[in-house]
């Protein structure tokens, strides 16, 4: 494999991580690679809230802050949260003048949702439950005007290439020849997005696969908070893979959470009921579905009518699975949506290894601790896209010597049978509730896999590396944290309040 491009800043992803730092580091060079055709595939399309920001005369970033701790359950970097909510209104101000459309009051202000575990109305949207949607396309429109930014489109990054501890670039398969060809960057960002698709149940688009890790993690860099992997209550039950997502604000706005007996069964379970924090929320769906009995999100009495222009997007989910959420309860199930952990950054972005940085879903800022607070994640990943663009362009590493040529790695064809035992597995006992035997049973599944497939394809290669890393982090923490739930250590243990940190080779796998 002799083909190579250069760039001075590589970017994987390009989703708002991504495409804001691509285009906070113009004039710079710079190659963002895009696991698809630019615009989809990036969870920030599908992402029904919002930005959370401290814009209301009742509001601070003090109060924004306060809320993102206290839903980190003891684990959030105080630091980082102070950065990122303090910054949060810059950020919105800058997305409005890219050109973003967001909902307005009658009097011309933003107008400001509110959802759980937040103390004040402070979520920005766009199109009620279109957010990201407007977002995605307002960056899109805008690096696309950009003559400093190269897009690679349908570019699937496999392997970071590497001299010592130094990233010198990336080894990168075109997906539609299926041919390989390094790309040569002074800095590299990884902005890959979570890791639901390793679980049978998700509300992330399938491109959701954890690659960013997975080849950090092969690099040997430090990975921190694994475990940490935030289940939506809400997705829509409908026989879809991934699910559509209920957003919470129809919680917001007061729907409520009934079984099958028509029972609002989380007014037993905590004084908030359906705005108690989300993993709570979560567990108690789960619960019910554990016992037989099916879950409904009911939106008739409070929304009604008002459903269709409100909630576009959930509304459309709906209708397309012949169902009227107008007069008609969602079926809803928990799963997989967000994941806290991800590749160690320090507060420039920084991983452990040199000539590399991360942001967004696919980093672990410190900001979200042990759970998010809903409509954080695209507020961290445009402060974490500003804080990399502006220290990748003070600190531009020197160009560096290069391997001459780079040997693709020989790979199995797609296994698809492999990845659906592999996501059943991770769902059923490395998900909302866990315990030791549990996930013993799920790492016994990931090496058993791991096994079979020695030359495992690309997609569940890192599948299987971010399993093993979430699994054993899950083993490792004999106690309840936000959203990690041991059945078999119910409660916080003060002895574990501590973020955690691993590599690979700390859970047994050579890279
Ligand atoms: C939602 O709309 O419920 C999801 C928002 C988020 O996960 O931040």
């Amino acid at each position: 494999m002799n083909a190579r491009l250069e760039t001075d800043v590589a970017i994987v992803g390009a989703g708002i991580a991504g495409l804001m730092a691509a285009l906070k580091l113009a004039p710079l060079r710079v190659t963002v690679l895009c696991k698809t055709a630019l615009g989809s595939g990036a969870a920030t399309g599908w992402a029904q809230g919002g930005i959370a920001a401290a814009l209301g005369p009742d509001d601070s970033p003090r109060l924004h802050s306060l809320d993102t701790q206290r839903a980190g359950a003891g684990l959030s970097d105080e630091k980082v949260v102070d950065i990122l909510t303090r910054d949060a209104p810059a950020r919105v101000e800058e997305l409005l003048e890219l050109g973003a459309n967001f909902d307005r009051s009658g009097d011309g202000t933003l107008a400001l949702g509110r959802e759980a575990a937040h103390n004040r109305r402070r979520i920005v949207r766009a199109g009620g439950d279109a957010t990201g949607h407007e977002i995605l396309k307002t960056l899109v429109d805008a690096v696309r005007a950009a003559e400093s930014i190269r897009i690679v489109e349908n570019a699937l990054a496999e392997e970071l290439l590497t001299d010592g501890n130094r990233v010198v670039g990336l080894l990168v398969r075109d997906d539609t020849t299926g041919s390989c060809f390094a790309l040569h960057s002074r800095a590299t960002i990884l902005a890959t997005g979570g890791i639901g698709r390793l679980y049978a149940f998700t509300t992330n688009p399938p491109q959701a696969s954890g690659d960013g890790i997975a080849m950090a993690a092969r690099a040997g860099a430090v990975l921190a908070d694994m475990e940490f992997v935030q289940f939506h209550p809400t997705a829509i039950d409908v026989g879809r893979d991934p699910m559509p997502l209920a957003t919470e604000a129809i919680r917001g706005e007061g729907a409520v959470l009934i079984n099958d007996l028509g029972e609002r069964f989380m007014q037993r379970l905590h004084d908030d009921a359906e705005l108690a924090p989300r993993d709570v929320v979560a567990r108690g769906i789960f619960n019910e579905r554990r016992v037989g009995r099916s879950t409904f999100l009911d939106a008739r009495l409070t929304i009604g009518q008002g459903f269709a222009e409100r909630f576009p997007t959930a509304f459309a989910a709906c209708r397309a699975a012949g169902i009227d959420p107008r007069i008609q309860p969602i079926p809803v199930a928990p799963a997989a949506h967000y994941h806290m952990g991800g590749i160690a950054v320090d507060e420039n972005g920084r991983t452990s290894l040199q000539g590399l940085w991360a942001c967004g879903e696919t980093s672990a800022t410190g900001m979200h601790g042990a759970n998010r607070l809903a409509s954080n994640s695209l507020l961290e990943a445009m402060g974490y896209a500003t804080l990399v663009a502006a220290d990748v362009g003070a600190h531009l590493p020197e160009k560096q010597a290069v391997p001459s040529s780079v040997t693709p790695r020989l790979a199995e064809p797609a296994a698809p049978r492999a990845i659906a035992a592999l996501r059943q597995a991770m769902y059923d006992h490395v998900g909302i509730i866990r315990d030791e035997a549990g996930i013993t049973t799920a790492l016994a599944t990931v090496n058993r896999i791991a096994r079979a497939h020695p030359h495992p394809p690309a997609e569940l290669r890192n599948l299987l590396d971010v399993a093993k890393l979430i699994a054993t982090a899950a083993l490792q923490r004999p106690e309840s944290r936000g959203s990690h739930y041991r059945s078999d250590y119910p409660y916080a243990n003060e002895a574990f309040a501590r973020r955690s940190f691993t590599t690979l080779s700390a859970c047994g796998v050579s890279s």
